[in-house]
Parts: structure tokens; C-alpha cells; sequence
């Protein structure tokens, strides 16, 4: 259950994917070898303009591809639903939700709920989206919900004291809550999924350090050095390979968390990963995910 790469994803024909974040980055990678392996793509973009340039450069790498974008902010609890909505209307099941999007270290700002804009976007956004979803990934026979985490949870807190970060704001450790938040929220899921007696799976993946528009928010002299770690690290497509493992493999299952299996989990095909204590202690994720759906006014279970 190691080495994963894109060549290794299989028959994708007759499922659906919507993969959020699509139109750049690792989601776009991930969106296009699904597409390839023969899934119906849906590009998730907050941009229509974005989206419908990433579908062409899709349709580029995979002429055949059957494809589609939706248009999704995760910076709005009304967006998300409305996405929810729009998705529900226009398929029967969804088979794959690769729960991607994310923004890394931005200046201190706020979702359109008020929520800080990492823990907003990355895991809050995401967390509405999946409780939104469950009825078509429910009306699927194996369907996969797969979240993409990052090394940076391993150091990382909740704080639930001050959640949105009204008493203080350091971005490294907020993309740290986020990215944590991502793990907690899988393996909470996918334990509320098997006790609720569901087909419906949660994993996570992380894609080690791959180049990407992920560092748009660092400062100018950092940020020249990023095509360097693609020449040393991963290209976005390569930071795809454990995404696409959690999300097709047949060798994985509810709870599994993959990532690039060379040194420190940083590069390399794609292979199980590890998490910190925090990530496991099911007290800390029982107590998150009462607080999204608190926030969210989302209860996931509850739709299926
Ligand atoms: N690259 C790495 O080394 C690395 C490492 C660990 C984890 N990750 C995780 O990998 C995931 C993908 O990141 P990436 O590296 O591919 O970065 P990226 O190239 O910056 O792509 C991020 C994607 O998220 C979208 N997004 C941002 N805010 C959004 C919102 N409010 N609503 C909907 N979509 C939104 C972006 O859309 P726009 O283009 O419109 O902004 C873009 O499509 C993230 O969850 C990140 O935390 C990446």
C-alpha cells in the first residue's frame, strides 16, 4: 500500500468527483487524472472565470475528460449552501468530495460569516459543504470524502478559547488550526459514518511541500524561491498522487490519512502518513466538531 502515483488510479468510469479548488494547484492536478481515469469532474472555483479556464487546460491534458465547473466560495455559509444546492439539482449521487481548497498565512481577515478566514475557509467552509453533501455521497455505493491536511498540523493547537482569533492573530498558527482541523474533522466523520451505519468513507491526505499558489501570501523575496521546490520537492502534480490514492485506491480505507512517503513525508509517490496525538485524541475531535456545528448551524449526520 505504498508508492501511489496517478498511473496507479483506477476505472473511474460511471463516478462523479467534485473536487473544491480546482482551477489551480493540487486540485487541478487531482481533477485532471480523475478526469483521465474516466470520473465526471466537477471543478470547484470561487471564480466562474478561473473555473472556466481551468476546464479548457483540463479538456487540454485529457480531450475526452467529461467535465464541468461549480462555482464554490467557501468564504460564505449561504455560497456553500447555495453550491450544495446546485450540485443536488444537476446530479443523481457523488461518488468522490476532495475537500481541497485552502489559504495559507494571509493577513488577518474574516469569511463573510465572521469566521477567521483560514479556519473559515479551509476547515469551516469544507465541514458546511460535506453536511451539505452526505445525501448525494449517501445516494452512492462507496462514496469518499477526502480532506487534505498538511505537515504543518503536527505542531498545531486548537484554540478553542478564542476560536476566530479576536484576541490575537499569528497566521502560521491559525494555517496550523486549520490544517489540524482538517484531520480531526476526518476522523470524527468517518467514526459518525460507520456507527451511523453508512457506506460513505472519510480519509485525508497531504501532499508534503509542493509548489503551488499556496505561498501568494508570503513575502516577495520568499516567494522567488518557490520554483525550487519543484525541482527538489514536489510539482502541484505530484502533490496530488496522495489525494488521488485516498480517493480511489483500493487499498485504503475510512480513516487512513496519506501522504508522500520520502524523507519526512515531504516528496515522493504516495504511501500511509503519519498524525500527531492531538489529530487522534478523539476528545479534542468530538469537541471540534461540536463547535462546527455550532458555527455552521450544519449538522452533518442529521441529513442522512
Ligand atoms: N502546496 C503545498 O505544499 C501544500 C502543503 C500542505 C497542504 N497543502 C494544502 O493543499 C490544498 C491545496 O493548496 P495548493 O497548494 O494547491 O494551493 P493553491 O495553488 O493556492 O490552490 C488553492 C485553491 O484553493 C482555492 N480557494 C482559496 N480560497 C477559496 C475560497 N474562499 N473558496 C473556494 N476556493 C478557495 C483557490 O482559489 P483561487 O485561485 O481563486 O484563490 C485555489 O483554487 C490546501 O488545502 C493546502 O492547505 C498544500
Amino acid at each position: 500500500m505504498s508508492g501511489f502515483t496517478a498511473h496507479d488510479v483506477p476505472d473511474q468510469y460511471g463516478r462523479t468527483a467534485l473536487v473544491t479548488g480546482a482551477n489551480t494547484g493540487l486540485g487541478f492536478w487531482t481533477a485532471v487524472h480523475l478526469a483521465k481515469a474516466g470520473a465526471r469532474v466537477l471543478i470547484g472555483s470561487r471564480s466562474a472565470a478561473k473555473g472556466a479556464e481551468a476546464l479548457s487546460r483540463l479538456r487540454d491534458e485529457g480531450p475526452d475528460s467529461e467535465a464541468d465547473v461549480l462555482q464554490l466560495d467557501l468564504s460564505s455559509l449561504a455560497a456553500v449552501e447555495d453550491a450544495a444546492g446546485r450540485l443536488g439539482d444537476s446530479e443523481e449521487k457523488l461518488d468522490i468530495l476532495v475537500n481541497n481548497a485552502g489559504v495559507m498565512m494571509p493577513p488577518y481577515g474574516t469569511t463573510a460569516d465572521g469566521f477567521e478566514l483560514q479556519l473559515g475557509v479551509n476547515h469551516l467552509g469544507h465541514f458546511a459543504l460535506t453536511g451539505h453533501l452526505l445525501p448525494l455521497l449517501a445516494a452512492a455505493p462507496a462514496a469518499r470524502v477526502v480532506s487534505v491536511a498538511s505537515i504543518a498540523h503536527r505542531d498545531a493547537e486548537i484554540f478553542f478559547d478564542d476560536l476566530q482569533a479576536e484576541q490575537g492573530y499569528s497566521a502560521g498558527a491559525r494555517y496550523g488550526q486549520s490544517k489540524l482541523a482538517n484531520l480531526l474533522f476526518t476522523f470524527e466523520l468517518d467514526r459518525r459514518l460507520r456507527a451511523a451505519g453508512s457506506p460513505v468513507r472519510a480519509l485525508a491526505a497531504h501532499p508534503g511541500i509542493a509548489r503551488t499558489e499556496l505561498t501568494r501570501h508570503f513575502p516577495g523575496p520568499v516567494r522567488l524561491l518557490a520554483p525550487m521546490i519543484g525541482l527538489v520537492l514536489n510539482s502541484a502534480e505530484q502533490g496530488s498522487w496522495p489525494s488521488l490514492m485516498a480517493a480511489t485506491s483500493p487499498e485504503v480505507d475510512g480513516g487512513d490519512y496519506l501522504g508522500p512517503t520520502r524523507f519526512r513525508e515531504m516528496s515522493g509517490p504516495a504511501g500511509l502518513a503519519s498524525s500527531s496525538a492531538t489529530a487522534n485524541d478523539e476528545n479534542v475531535q468530538r469537541r471540534l466538531w461540536e463547535a462546527s456545528v455550532e458555527l455552521t448551524g450544519v449538522d452533518p449526520l442529521a441529513r442522512i
